[in-house]
């Protein structure tokens, strides 16, 4: 294969546009992000690591998802992809700076690609230091708690709420639903330098899609920083999957932010708390106000660039290591009340999977 047009450094954030931003303001915070900025009826919310934002949204006609911010290293990168594309490098006027270019991918998504944000140092923090039967990596004496441990409980209105979010470090990969999977991957191939972690076979051997990953030489990424498969159903071609937002402080920070969602109540749990099979992660998902599924995930695999892609069939893309069954909305922008409506009419992968079996 040619070289591609550039090779992107990492993902930065999700741009969305919605109609009640106030609602999405307090699920962000609940979430377990920041706001970082908020100007013109949009609001920038940021994790704990160096990125300025992982997540924008600005108030609009309808709950959309608009696009993806990436960034290069070099201002080369961007002329390279303004003279591919034929497009101009602006000099952004939001509050994280830089200069960018906007091009879109055969779905029509917005793919932003940043050069010179303004990005800053690591937010300091403690991970826990797990002991297993095997292996103990705490200190003698030490007790370890988390948070304000069992302070963390508060009563509110007769119930008992669970105070602590998550914290979210970073936006760590987009998953997409296209209409064309062999499409799309080659375009992200040859335009963002993504290389393949894994092809997603379909029962039938067909390719269904694919995970990928950032081109970075010898510097180990994430195993995926994008999900592409194709629409089972022909109503999602084209449209927002899931955000996966790595946290900061590992698989404790992942189960209290589990049990804050879980108690405030307010929001639908879409699947977890598992363990992925690609990629390693810890994983679980909640739905925000729009209707559009975000991740808490910690714990990922991390590859270099000689690594090359695997052929995965569907019963190691659909099974978790552990966890529930993933449902058959997994994946599917809608609000939150359609959900249990297109359960019932609609069987999951799992269920298809059976008849293979
Ligand atoms: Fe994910």
């Amino acid at each position: 294969m040619s070289d591609p047009i550039c090779k992107i450094d990492d993902i930065v954030f999700l741009r969305f546009t919605v109609q009640d931003l106030e609602s999405q303001k307090e699920y962000l915070h609940h979430f377990g992000m920041r706001s970082a900025f908020e100007e013109n009826d949009t609001i920038y919310f940021k994790g704990t690591g160096p990125d300025p934002y992982c997540y924008i949204a600005s108030k609009g006609d309808e709950n959309k998802f608009v696009g993806t911010g990436y960034r290069v290293g070099s201002r080369k990168a961007l002329e390279s992809l303004a003279e591919s594309f034929g497009v101009e490098i602006f000099t952004s006027s939001e509050p994280g700076g830089g200069e960018y270019v906007s091009i879109t991918d055969p779905d029509g998504l917005v793919v932003e690609v940043y050069c010179g944000l303004n990005r800053s140092s690591i937010e300091a923090s403690s991970v826990p230091r797990l002991n297993a039967g095997v292996e103990k990596t705490r200190d003698t004496n030490d007790l370890q708690r988390f948070g304000k441990a069992s302070d963390e409980w508060v009563v509110e209105e007769g119930e008992w709420k669970y105070q602590l979010t998550s914290k979210v470090f970073r936006l760590g990969h987009i998953a997409i639903v296209t209409e064309n999977p062999e499409e799309s991957i080659a375009w992200y191939q040859n335009t963002l330098g993504f290389l393949i972690s894994d092809n997603l076979l379909g029962p039938d051997g067909a390719r269904l899609g694919a995970f990928m990953r950032a081109d970075q030489g010898d510097k180990p990424v994430d195993h995926h920083i994008i999900n592409i498969t194709g629409a089972m159903d022909d109503r999602f071609a084209g449209t927002f999957g899931h955000g996966g937002f790595e946290l900061t402080e590992s698989v404790d920070d992942l189960m209290a932010g589990h049990y804050h969602m879980k108690t405030v109540d307010k929001y639908f749990h879409e699947w977890g708390v598992g363990r992925h099979l690609l990629g390693s992660q810890m994983y679980d998902y909640w739905r925000d106000p729009n209707g559009f599924t975000l991740e808490h995930w910690t714990d990922g695999d991390l590859l270099d660039a000689s690594v090359a892609p695997e052929n995965v069939p569907a019963k190691n893309f659909v099974l978790a290591q552990y966890g529930p069954l993933v449902p058959s909305t997994f994946g599917l922008s809608m609000p939150s009340d359609e959900v249990s409506r297109y359960r019932e009419n609609n069987p999951s992968f799992t269920e298809i999977l059976k008849d293979f079996e």
